[in-house]
């Protein structure tokens, strides 16, 4: 089995160049989920929750209207967050205390965005199919998401302790 992906070299490289030469969080978070929505198969949602206000708040994302607050340590996302830990979730059907936003999400992977130990927020996909994300996705999506962090100005955001 392939440990990283086919595409994934495409995907970091064309990271780079829709953050080059931009420093503001929410065009940059914009356009990152556009890409990861475009460039992964089979998801249904993808986009940032932000920390703001002491729990996270949706921000820019693709896929169907989202649940907009989830506070930390709950859910899918507000888990992840709060373990500043990447979560594979393989059927969130099984996940204690998972937030529906779209029944047709059946599996999921949360990345948190983590800026010298303060957490600014997540990367949070669904997918249709079960067991729809790997390890590797998770490493890739990892790295995506640590571009997304040094691309940007994050006291431009409005997020908690910037
Ligand atoms: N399922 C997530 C909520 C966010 S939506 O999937 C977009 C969760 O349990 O945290």
């Amino acid at each position: 089995m392939r440990e990283i992906p086919d595409d994934s070299g495409d995907l970091l490289a064309l990271t780079d160049g829709v953050l080059a030469g931009e420093r503001d969080p929410w065009a940059n978070a914009a356009n990152a989920a556009a890409l990861v929505y475009e460039r992964m198969p089979d998801l249904n949602w993808a986009g940032f929750y932000f920390l703001r206000g002491g729990g996270l708040v949706v921000g820019p994302f693709q896929g169907r209207v989202a649940c907009v607050r989830i506070p930390l340590g709950q859910g899918v996302c507000g888990t992840a967050a709060e373990r500043r830990a990447t979560l594979i979730v393989p059927d969130v059907h099984r996940f204690p205390g998972h937030i529906a936003c779209d029944a047709a999400s059946n599996s999921e992977v949360v990345v948190p965005l983590v800026e010298g130990g303060r957490l600014i927020g997540v990367l949070d996909l669904d997918s249709p199919r079960f067991d729809r994300f790997t390890a590797a996705d998770a490493r890739l999506l990892e790295s995506l998401v640590e571009k997304v962090v040094a691309a940007c100005d994050w006291r431009l955001a409005g997020i908690d302790g910037y």
